[in-house]
């Protein structure tokens, strides 16, 4: 008797083995339509080309100071690890980077990983860029681009991607490249003078034949050099971003693909606290692990001393309708421990912050503090906004009630779900050397 039941426990115990965390997950998956990513489709090496040397170049900024690349650094895991950007006129990558004068930009760096694909429809924390792929019409700050028949139409038959209509818009902010003076950038008052003028400095400036080789390789259907426009580079800068930081190669998508040994045990457990007692999938779902819908997340609010930005109302400066206040874009998660810190102003220095966050918003909200840490980076004064009523706000409008009343993960719940974020989302170039990244032969 004693031993059919110890066999029988026996069994039992397999059983369970057998409807283990791939079996679990399995069915999670299915629910939750989780797909892994495909590769980008890859734009005419000539162009890719063109848009790596742009990307890199100083002369897109006003004062010839600034690239695409401090803020955004292949070896930063193309962000620059400070919670506000430091602009126009600053030194240094990274946090070495001082402000020597220099603006501090009111909203955190995102990474420039897997942006190629059109499904992708809207860019910036706000979405204020967007296209649409089945009309290609746009919607961005510069009037001329958008709707049925732009006035500009030279231009935006090249800006084929809400990435394209994104990258040129950087070059426009005084703040982040142009420069408020001692430039001829910096007096203009109209984007498409701005944009005629840097194509004056990369088609005749002092690279002049260089440039004027590198365009023509790229789009051989411009005969004349004085057709090329901001168009053009808009479309290069895309094409580079879509093929250099395309990194699909994780565990979890091979995991998605069948190989149930991609994850290990720790990673398994982590997604399946992502998808059930997490609620992450709620808002980082589908291919991309975000819906790129527009929530809050309760994400306490920083800026610098003075700054209107303390108030970030988020979408709502885009559409004007009050249910989108404090909202920002769901961020895409891959590859998302190189891209520390995180949220829209960087507040949280590592994702053991964002979980805890996420954990209890409301203890999140009340005892955040500007650390020393985050001020010693800047020289102007960097605050918390205080204002009860944006707080409350920013708590209530949570779409989720979990979040508002509190996770209440477990510490292995949480520590699953960190090794999960952190390795099983990370590709393989990523973990074996970082700066490849960079160094990416083309
Ligand atoms: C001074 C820092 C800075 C510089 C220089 C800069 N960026 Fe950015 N970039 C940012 C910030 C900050 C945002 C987010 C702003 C927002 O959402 O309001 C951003 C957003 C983006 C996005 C949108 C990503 C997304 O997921 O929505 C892309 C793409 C991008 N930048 C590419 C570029 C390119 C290309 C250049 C060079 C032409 C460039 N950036 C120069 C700081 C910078
Ligand atoms: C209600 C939708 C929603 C839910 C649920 C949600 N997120 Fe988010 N997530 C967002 C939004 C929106 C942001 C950007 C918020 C901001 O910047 O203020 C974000 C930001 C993040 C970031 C920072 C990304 C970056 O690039 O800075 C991480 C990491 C993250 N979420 C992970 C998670 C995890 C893990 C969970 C589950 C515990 C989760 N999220 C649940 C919507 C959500």
């Amino acid at each position: 008797m004693k031993t059919i039941i110890l066999l029988s426990l026996v069994f039992m115990a397999m059983g369970t083995q057998a409807t283990s965390i791939d079996e679990q997950l399995k069915a999670l998956i299915e629910t939750n339509n989780l797909q892994p990513l495909n590769k980008a489709p890859r734009a005419k090496i000539e162009i890719i080309r063109l848009g790596q040397r742009l990307f890199s170049d100083r002369k897109l900024s006003g004062n010839r100071d600034i690239t695409c690349m401090h803020c955004h650094h292949p070896a930063l895991g193309t962000s620059d690890n400070l919670p506000l950007p430091i602009g126009a006129g600053g030194e240094g990558l990274g946090q070495n980077r001082r402000q020597l004068g220099a603006k501090i930009i009111p909203r955190n760096s995102p990474a420039l990983i897997n942006l190629g694909y059109t499904e992708i429809t809207d860019m910036f924390w706000d979405g204020r860029v967007s296209h649409d792929p089945k009309t290609g019409e746009l919607q961005t700050p510069e009037p001329a681009l958008n709707g049925k028949n732009p006035k500009a139409s030279h231009i935006t038959k090249y800006l084929t991607s809400s990435l394209a209509a994104q990258v040129i818009f950087p070059i426009t902010s005084k703040e982040e490249m142009r420069g408020f003076e001692n430039n001829e950038l910096a007096s203009l008052n109209s984007n498409l003078e701005i944009w005629n003028k840097v194509m004056h400095r990369l088609i005749n400036g002092e690279q002049a034949t260089f440039y004027q080789d590198l365009f023509s390789k790229a789009f051989p259907e411009i005969k004349n050099h004085k057709d090329f426009n901001i168009g053009h580079v808009g479309n290069a800068l895309a094409a580079f971003i879509s093929y250099n930081f395309n990194l699909v190669n994780t565990p979890y998508d091979r995991y998605l693909r069948g190989d149930v040994h991609a994850m290990n045990e720790p990673e398994k457990k982590g997604l399946k606290v992502f998808l059930t007692r997490g609620k992450c999938v709620n808002c980082h779902a589908g291919k991309h692990l975000s819906n790129f819908e527009y929530k809050t997340t309760g994400t306490p609010q920083i800026a610098v001393l003075g700054s209107d930005k303390i108030d970030d109302r988020g979408r709502f400066d885009v559409t004007g309708v009050k249910r989108d206040l404090y909202k920002f874009r769901t961020p895409p998660l891959r590859n998302i421990v190189l891209t520390a810190p995180y949220m829209h102003t960087g507040v949280f220095k590592d994702l053991t912050g964002v979980i805890e966050h996420y954990d209890n918003v409301k203890k999140s909200m009340r005892e955040f503090k500007v650390t020393d840490e985050i001020q010693s980076l800047y020289d102007e004064k960097i605050v918390l906004d205080t204002d009860a009523k944006r707080n409350k706000l920013r708590f209530q409008l949570m779409s989720i009630g979990e979040l508002r009343k509190g996770l209440k993960l477990t510490k292995s719940e949480k520590d699953n779900l960190l090794i999960f974020l952190r390795d099983a989302l990370s590709d393989d170039r990523i973990k074996s050397n970082s700066e490849i990244l960079s160094q990416e032969k083309l």
